[in-house]
């Protein structure tokens, strides 16, 4: 079947699912914070490094590019990938002369994310950054920054080269006036450059992790023009272009799934996608695997990591209850084996695991520990036994235990303990059970 396609490669330890491209299917998650001709119809000029080669153009985002009509939009949605021929016809662009736009990819669950790849129409920007968000945009890290000029840009930021592979720095390559169009920038979180021990450490593990992904474009190359000249036949040359943005990333399942699949109620999307809810093995559940299952609470939850798939561990509650929790003082305890604590032991059981008789009932001597009639009430006299109608809940030679044995009080006698020794009479509430006879009761009773 297809689940057991899927738990093949992860028997042999941690897995992890393919990587695609994040967009693709999600061009509804991106937003650009500028857009150009979004209220009504702008003019653009495409500028050479000589005055002479300036041309002009509109842009019209009041509507979805329409390649019948050729609607020249260039809303964000254009910058995911689609395998239509018109890959140069369709970009987004943000307005004239605005240095600071973001574009923030929001999405619906945890992530891995490897690299991200832009193609720019235009000039790539003087100086942006690339932050990430793992808690759904509460709080964000940086990832790195990129400027033609880092001291002057992002003082006090390290250019490299990286010592850790998680350190902060500010990237000079991909800011650069050249090329004047189809230049890239390229952000890998791992970089190639570094031998990474162990990539399934948490550490690396927890630099891959976003929820939200967000490109800061902070300053336009202006060629010498001053953008504080707001004139338009200054801003109308500069401003940012995107042909492509390609986010590659897998969903994120802590090693514990080697495929994804739609979140619920979603459609199964565009051919392609890279989908956000982790088809979990090793008995772990969630989104993104990150809780054991209901009943596999006998160990810690724990991500899977090299060949050990650290799987959820069932609980043993000897098929007398169908819910257990994980207790972290129970399992420390027992030197670390089994945390796991059954709830609402049934059929008269209790215990950690449901392993014992509950009070006033004793372990059938010829029965299965799993035998739901496991444990038989107590047929001791309620006056006569010493604890009220208990009896000895299970055999144990050494502690001097005999299943279902009734214990007499001092002045009882008998199996089910309710009879009165020779000499006493009156077998009752009080402590010793019956009471001595007096010589001429002696009499009577005898
Ligand atoms: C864009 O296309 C729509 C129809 O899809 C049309 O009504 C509109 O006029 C077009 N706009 C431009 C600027 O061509
Ligand atoms: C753009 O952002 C930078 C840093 O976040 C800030 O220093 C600068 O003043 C901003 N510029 C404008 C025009 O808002
Ligand atoms: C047992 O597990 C606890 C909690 O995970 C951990 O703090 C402790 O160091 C472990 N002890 C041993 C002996 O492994």
């Amino acid at each position: 079947s297809l689940l057991f396609s899927f738990a093949d490669v992860c028997t042999e330890g941690s897995c992890y699912p393919a990587t695609g491209d994040l967009l693709i299917g999600r061009a509804h998650k991106l937003s650009a914070s500028s857009t150009c001709g979004v209220s009504q119809p702008t003019r653009f000029c495409i500028v050479g490094h000589l005055e002479e080669e300036k041309k002009c153009f509109l842009c019209d985002s009041r509507q979805m590019y329409d390649e019948e009509t050729n609607n020249i939009s260039h809303t964000i949605e254009n910058v995911v990938t689609t395998f239509a021929p018109n890959r140069l016809k369709t970009w987004w662009q943000s307005e004239n002369g605005v240095e600071n736009v973001t574009i923030q990819l929001d999405l619906e669950a945890e992530f891995h994310f490897t690299h991200l790849i832009m193609t720019f129409k235009t000039f790539r920007p003087a100086a942006m950054m690339i932050e990430r968000s793992m808690d759904f945009g509460k709080s964000w890290q940086i990832y790195r920054y990129f400027a033609y000029d880092c001291e002057t840009s992002f003082p006090g930021i390290s250019t490299g080269p990286m010592v850790r592979v998680d350190d902060i720095i500010c990237d000079t390559r991909y800011s650069d006036i050249e090329p004047s169009k189809e230049g890239e920038v390229i952000f890998r979180v791992l970089d190639p450059a570094y031998d990474i021990e162990d990539p399934y450490s948490l550490r690396i593990q927890n630099m891959l992790k976003i929820t939200n992904l967000r490109v800061k474009f902070i300053k336009l190359h202006t060629l010498g023009d001053n953008l504080l000249d707001s004139r338009d036949e200054v801003t109308e040359k500069y401003y940012y272009a995107l042909y492509d943005m390609v986010v590659r990333g897998n969903c994120f399942c802590y090693g514990h799934a080697s495929e994804c699949a739609p979140m619920d109620g979603e459609p199964s999307g565009a051919e392609g996608m890279v989908h956000g809810r982790c088809m979990c093995n090793h008995n772990t559940e969630g989104l993104n695997c990150e809780r054991c299952q209901d009943f596999y609470q006998d160990l810690p939850w724990r991500p899977a990591q090299g060949k050990n798939t650290h799987a959820c561990k069932r609980c043993d509650c000897n098929h007398h209850a169908t819910s257990c929790h994980f207790d972290l003082a129970v399992f420390m305890m027992t030197g670390n084996v089994s945390g796991g604590v059954c709830d609402n032991c049934q059929h008269n059981t209790m215990g950690r695991q449901c392993e014992q008789c509950a009070r006033f009932f004793y372990q059938h001597p010829n029965r299965h520990l799993r035998d739901p009639n496991i444990c038989e009430p107590c047929d001791c006299d309620p006056d006569g036994s010493v604890e009220g109608g208990n009896c000895d809940p299970r055999t144990d030679v050494a502690a001097g235990l005999i299943s279902g044995q009734c214990r007499c009080k001092a002045n009882v006698e008998g199996e089910r303990c309710d009879n009165c020794r020779r000499g006493y009479y009156g077998l009752g509430k009080h402590p010793e059970g019956c009471l001595r006879e007096s010589p001429s009761t002696h009499f009577i009773h005898s």
